[in-house]
């Protein structure tokens, strides 16, 4: 098969990026999705722009003829499909997220496209790799025409802000090249593009297979189609950062660089807008200004930068400003807020848990963020509002979200880069979440903090004691409460200013509202928190008796607290013990299936790894266990 010479070779894996990048940093690069199943020839198609600009080592491309010729569908013709999906297989181990990407180039352009896995229940890949895409190729089967998955596709390209949309309309061949079939297909999907807002899309008839108007058109098959081949729009596509640059300057710090006392630099990636020396800076979201001194590169220093380019900036001013603010125009900043309202799709087979603190990442930005329940899920078929309290893997939904701290960012639709932002378990590691800011909720920008005169230091000092949280934890029935009780009499015989909280009273009052879901426990548990928070900021030695089965919520009111202030007591009593004892009679009726979602019988719990105290009920008794643990606290001065 013959390969236009025009094309370079360049064979790559994915640690290589960055070298790729730099080698052909004087071209443009588009970055870009193709959307389809297998069946719709996506792999033929990648295989084939793979091919033809030569992308594919040598012997891969022997193993790739032989291997048609043993399991290929296509008789002697090479089977692109097969090189794709074999780097698929490959790529898969250890991968969460199935997203290959692929690089290749031209000599007008460089290009990096993203290979998801066409399937109905894959959004999750999909979003990942259109998260970062200008331009998306929508596959259709000639012989179908517009699907369901078609429109499905369409609608979440244009909900990630994917601005280019080409129709390829694939396999021609199939259906004689009828220039018919193809206007049809294309005014069915006008109609339905429209419907959603996707306002233009290029349209393109073509054959994977046979290679017609993939690299050069018009093919002598399609005389009637005069448009261009797929790899000349997607050369000449205006992708230029215009509109971005059109936009007030932004600059996420991804690291400062202090290579000597004399040089305090600020790099990052300049998001949008332009900024030129002696421009008014604001960095968000602590609201200091200064004015740009120097934009250095490593090819010198510049006069003016523009969105798209990596520089390092000097302030005037020796002003904080660290890895994750922004550097923007001093008149015209992004919002900084801790709450705000945005659309996310879920990832993880663990569905989400409202209320559960997870590490948030936008832009450079790291921060802790809780999820509030879904307003509602949508259809992502028909998009629909479905009533929902979490989402499972692959759903999409709108939530409230809250972060620890305020942070910089612009709605998705002004700004991908700082709309744009990903969920991480903070125990797994894995990214659950991505989402799209829609709008800052003003509720929390009104609320500062009110410095007050006496302290905390001071509550206690009058108090005479050392405040602490002794987070009792364990099963039901466990013993938690007794002991509590025992060690708060003890503690008050020896003059020290207590307080016990306690799940069954708690729950009658401040907590009523709440139930034994996993959300309701999480709630449960965080207003405890903040109660034990405001207690020991009152100076006493609070004492908490609640299950609290999971290890992210006990761990949130730990950092809650000034260092060493929370001591996790964990109540070890086996739950065989603890359903025997059945004090309350719950776990019978558990067990007999009239009392749901019961800890250690149908709901969850995680018991602490490290806890500062671990009492063995089944050795001790309470009084015993309440005087090991006296022993293991005191002095508390
Ligand atoms: S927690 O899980 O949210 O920390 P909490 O300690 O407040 O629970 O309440 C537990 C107490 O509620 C138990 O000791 C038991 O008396 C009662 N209870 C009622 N239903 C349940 C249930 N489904 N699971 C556990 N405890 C329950």
């Amino acid at each position: 098969m013959d390969t236009p010479s025009s094309f370079q070779a360049d064979a790559l894996i994915a640690e290589d990026i960055d070298a790729y990048l730099h080698r052909h940093r004087h071209k443009s690069l588009l970055r870009f999705i193709t959307c389809g199943s297998v069946d719709d020839g996506k792999s033929t198609l990648i295989g084939r722009l793979l091919y033809d600009s030569k992308m594919i080592f040598e012997d891969q491309l022997a193993a790739l003829v032989s291997d048609s010729k043993r399991h290929g569908t296509q008789g002697e013709a090479i089977d692109f499909a097969l090189l794709v999906d074999g780097l698929a297989a490959e790529r898969e181990q250890g991968i969460t997220i199935d997203v290959a990407y692929r690089f290749f180039t031209t000599e007008k352009r460089k290009f990096i496209v993203a290979d998801t896995p066409g399937h109905e229940q894959y959004t999750r890949n999909m979003v990942t790799g259109a998260s970062t895409a200008d331009l998306a190729v929508i596959l259709v089967d000639a012989r179908k025409g517009v699907l369901r998955q078609t429109r499905r596709h369409s609608w979440l390209v244009h909900l990630l802000g994917i601005r280019h949309v080409v129709l390829a309309v694939n396999k021609m061949d199939l259906v004689d090249y009828d220039q018919a079939i193809f206007d049809a297909i294309v005014a069915d999907y006008r109609a339905f593009a429209e419907s959603i807002g996707i306002r233009d899309f290029t349209a393109i008839p073509i054959s994977g297979f046979k290679g017609d108007n993939i690299t050069a058109a018009p093919s002598a098959n399609t005389p009637w189609y005069c448009g261009p081949a797929l790899i000349q729009h997607l050369e000449t596509v205006d992708v230029d950062d215009a509109a971005a640059q059109a936009q007030p300057f932004r600059m996420p710090v991804q690291w400062v660089n202090r290579p000597n006392l004399d040089f305090r630099g600020f790099a990052g990636l300049i998001v949008s807008g332009t900024v030129r020396v002696g421009d008014p800076v604001r960095i968000v979201p602590s609201g200091k200004t200064s004015t740009v001194k120097a934009i250095v590169t490593y090819d010198g220093t510049l006069d003016e930068a523009v969105a798209g380019q990596s520089v390092t900036i000097t302030l005037s001013d020796e002003i904080d400003c660290s890895r994750g603010d922004v550097i923007a125009a001093a008149d015209d900043p992004p919002q900084a807020s801790d709450q705000f309202s945005a659309t996310f799709v879920w990832m993880d087979e663990t569905p989400l848990k409202p209320g559960r603190g997870y590490w948030l990442k936008l832009g450079t930005q790291t921060v802790t963020a809780t999820v509030q329940p879904p307003k509602y899920e949508i259809d992502v078929n028909s998009r629909e509002h479905l009533a929902a309290t979490t989402l499972g893997l692959n759903a999409i939904g709108v939530a409230e979200f809250a972060t620890d701290r305020p942070i910089a960012f612009e709605p998705y639709e002004v700004n991908r880069q700082l709309g744009g932002f990903i969920l991480i378990d903070k125990y797994t590691n894995a990214t659950v979440a991505a989402g799209m800011i829609a709008f800052s909720l003003r509720r929390a920008e009104n609320i500062h903090w009110q410095p007050v005169s006496i302290t905390r230091e001071d509550h206690a000092a009058m108090k005479n004691q050392t405040p602490r949280v002794l987070w009792f934890t364990g099963l039901s029935g466990s013993g938690k409460s007794t002991i509590a009780n025992e060690v708060e009499k003890q503690l008050f015989l020896m003059n020290r200013h207590t307080f016990l909280l306690d799940g069954d009273n708690v729950r009658h009052g401040l907590n009523r509202d709440l139930g034994f879901t996993e959300a309701d426990r999480i709630e449960n548990i965080r207003r405890v928190g903040e109660v034990a928070k405001l207690m020991a900021d009152a100076g006493l030695i609070v004492l908490t008796a609640f299950i609290s089965p999971f290890r992210a919520e006990r761990e949130m009111v730990r950092k809650m607290l000034p260092e060493g202030e929370f001591v996790e007591i964990f109540v070890d009593t086996p739950l065989e013990v603890a359903e025997q004892r059945d004090v309350k009679g719950l776990y019978r009726k558990a067990r007999e299936g009239k009392l749901k979602n019961f800890t250690g019988i149908d709901s969850p719990y995680e018991p602490p790894e490290n806890p500062e105290i671990r009492v063995n009920t089944v050795e001790m008794t309470p009084e015993q266990a309440a005087r090991y643990i006296i022993d293991r606290i005191m002095p508390l001065k």
